[in-house]
């Protein structure tokens, strides 16, 4: 692909941190001198200066059978050791490690201390249960300290965690049971979601039920959390409470070392094919990146910061950002278990302002979501706290960037726009929130210790004001190991495109701009091709998003007979708008917005105006089906929707 993405919206706007950030700030440009000088003895000394190695490594990295790599690979440490026992012995088991706040508005705060206990005990359970290093535990859970506890208690013990997602339902959890091959499941009776107990052990029941296919189950036992008030089913033998089995067991627990390159968990992403990637993580590389990156992207001060990632531990953010890295570095954080609207709009403004929260970790699609809500909504709460923000999953819009620090950041906290995969652990591409001049809508600069480019078809550069594929030129610590079962997978998606230069393959179009900072393009198979010339659908929801108008936008690229493909927008409007003016009108106004704003060739050949966009659970836009509707297809899969009502509502509405 010769791709030059042929316009990125003129975001000039430059943010340099305050002088008080930067007097502050753990970062400083020292850092990336030292990782350009020597990288694998950069990553050697992050590794040694962040975690306790019950046996020091003296190899940083073998890459000698590309691409299986292995990090600080004679080394051996505990995993939870470092992220909970370490802190209580250097004194610090008073601090609170899990601020939880329930939906309905219960609370805990557990300490370092109590969470070292709990976890002991959870790990002792596990081992009398026949769990053990190697063993793979799935864990089904809402948000709750319990689920964190779990993650730790299966990584103490050298077993593999395979959390898969509250809101998946019972077919997507028997395929990942059955794919890592799973002894034991934890779960819970429910958990709260908009008021009320949205259940967990019926999906798992099913998900064991017999089907009389003659397969072998490997569940042998299913550990329930008692959340709720619903009932459950029970099988006897196989069923065990939490609340009966966990205080009954003994406190003591001596976290045994394992090879740096144990399996630490798998976790599921979707891939191209329908059938869902067992992304496979090890441990002292993970939690070497997990640790490094949480530190300084978040200029972590873990004796005063409360820091607070609404992630779900049932995606990547959850674990490297909620378990691990705020855990290995000693912070205080929060954990909510409900829904941003629950019981009332301002709910997460509510728990910033109740725990003092000063760093504050979410996705655009919320962020947008607040917008679209309006700012008189987050100005009834104290945000004072706050003193950076983050972003991650999607490109963030230089609109929602900049009301996010307008109204959330009172015009004043650095905002670090953060890339990463499922596939690469942590954090790759962000601003150093004490170092880099910030900018609306570019993620910036690869991490001190990362080496990115971005590259034509050819896996030539692209040199700065060009378009290409991002690609990941060094191996990193936190890198993916392989797919669960499926090296040949592992291999071909990831490393056969750019086998030649022995780049790791993204999947993501990104633009380096005149400074050499990074925009990211969205996934390039949502790159569209309009009459030869190569559009985003980032840039044009970008600019629609741009429009006073507009809430929210996605974006198609819908097959055209004349033009290849033509640019097909789906739009919400803000509701003050759409009182006071005829949709039709509307929607050609934004047809030459776009065209104003990028170009005629970016001007979409239809705008339609709806009320929802079909998204998954995890607050992503599923533009397969947007796609379908534009091209007058029946609509395909709907089953991993949210919501999943959305699709026959959206197509009426463009009918
Ligand atoms: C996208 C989430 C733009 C990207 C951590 C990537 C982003 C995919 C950003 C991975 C960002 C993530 N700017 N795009 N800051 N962060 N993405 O595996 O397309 O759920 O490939 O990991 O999300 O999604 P995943």
């Amino acid at each position: 692909m010769s791709s030059q993405i042929d316009h990125l919206l003129d975001e000039t706007r430059q943010f340099p941190p305050s002088e008080e950030f930067v007097a502050r700030s753990v970062s400083s440009p020292a850092l990336y001198e030292s990782a350009a000088a020597d990288r694998e003895a950069f990553w050697a000394t992050q590794s040694r200066e962040l975690l306790e190695w019950h046996k020091p490594f003296t190899q940083v990295l073998d890459w000698s059978t590309p691409p299986f790599a292995k990090w600080f690979g004679d080394g051996e440490l505990n995993v939870a050791y470092n992220c909970l026992d370490r802190h209580v012995e250097a004194g610090n088991g008073d601090r609170v490690a899990l601020h939880w706040e329930g939906e309905p508005g219960d609370s805990r705060s557990i300490t370092y201390a109590e969470l070292t206990e709990e976890v002991k005990r959870v790990a002792n359970v596990l081992e009398g249960l026949g769990i053990g290093h190697g063993d793979r535990v799935a864990i089904y859970l809402p948000m709750i300290p319990e689920a964190v506890a779990s993650m730790l208690a299966v990584a103490r013990v050298g077993a593999i965690h395979s959390v898969v997602f509250g809101g998946f339902s019972a077919d997507s959890l028997r395929s990942r049971i059955d794919d890592a091959g799973a002894k034991l499941v934890i779960t819970a009776d429910g958990g709260y979601r908009k008021g009320r107990v949205s259940a967990l052990k019926p999906a798992v029941d099913q998900a064991l039920a017999d089907r009389g296919d003659g397969e072998q189950q490997t569940v042998e036992h299913v550990l329930v959390v008692k959340r709720g008030e619903n009932e459950v089913e029970w099988e006897e033998g196989r069923d065990l409470w939490w609340h009966e089995v966990v205080p009954a067991a003994s406190p003591e627990h001596t976290a045994e070392a394992f090879p740096a390159e144990n399996p630490l968990f798998i976790l599921y992403t979707s891939g191209t094919t329908g059938k869902p990637k067992g992304i496979l993580h090890t441990s002292g590389g993970y939690l070497t990146q997990a640790a490094y990156s949480h530190k300084y992207v978040f200029d972590l001060h873990p004796e005063t910061d409360v820091y607070w990632c609404t992630a779900d531990i049932g995606w990547i953010t959850g674990h490297s950002y909620v378990a691990y890295g705020p855990l290995a570095n000693g912070a205080t954080q929060v954990i909510y278990e409900g829904t941003p609207d629950a019981p009332h709009p301002g709910r997460w403004w509510e728990i910033i302002e109740k725990y003092k929260v000063s760093i504050f970790y979410t996705a655009p699609t919320a962020i947008r979501s607040f917008m679209k809500i309006g700012r008189s909504v987050p100005a009834k709460f104290d945000l004072s706290s706050l003193r950076l923000l983050g972003s991650v999953g999607e490109p963030i819009n230089p609109e929602a960037w900049i009301w996010y620090r307008d109204v959330i950041g009172a015009g004043k906290t650095p905002i670090v726009d953060t890339w990463w995969q499922t596939e690469t652990g942590a954090i790759m591409v962000s601003a150093l929130p004490g170092v880099t001049a910030t900018k609306p809508g570019s993620a910036q600069v690869p991490l001190p210790g990362i080496s990115i480019d971005v590259v034509d078809e050819s896996g030539s550069e692209v040199g700065n004001g060009n378009g290409g594929l991002l690609v990941v030129t060094e191996p990193w610590p936190s890198m993916l190991r392989g797919i669960w079962g499926d090296p040949e997978r592992f291999t071909e998606t990831y490393w056969e495109k750019f086998e030649k230069q022995g780049y790791y393959f993204a999947g993501d179009g990104a633009r380096l701009d005149q400074d050499g900072d990074l925009w990211l393009l969205g996934r390039v198979d949502d790159v569209m091709n309009v009459s030869g010339h190569r559009l985003s659908t980032a840039e044009i929801e970008s600019s629609l998003v741009a429009h006073e108008a507009t809430a929210e936008a996605a974006v198609v690229g819908a097959a055209d007979e004349t033009t290849g493909q033509a640019v097909v927008a789906f739009v919400i409007i803000k509701e003050s708008y759409l009182s006071a003016h005829d949709p039709a009108g509307l929607a050609q106004q934004l047809r030459l917005w776009v065209g104003e704003q990028i170009g005629a060739i970016a001007r979409p050949r239809d705008v339609y105006i709806v009320g929802e966009l079909p998204k998954t659970r995890s607050g992503k836009i599923m533009r397969r089906l947007l796609r379908d509707v534009a091209e007058g297809r029946e609509v395909g899969d709907t089953t991993t929707l949210a919501d999943t009502a959305v699709m026959s509502i959206i197509s009426a509405q463009v009918k």
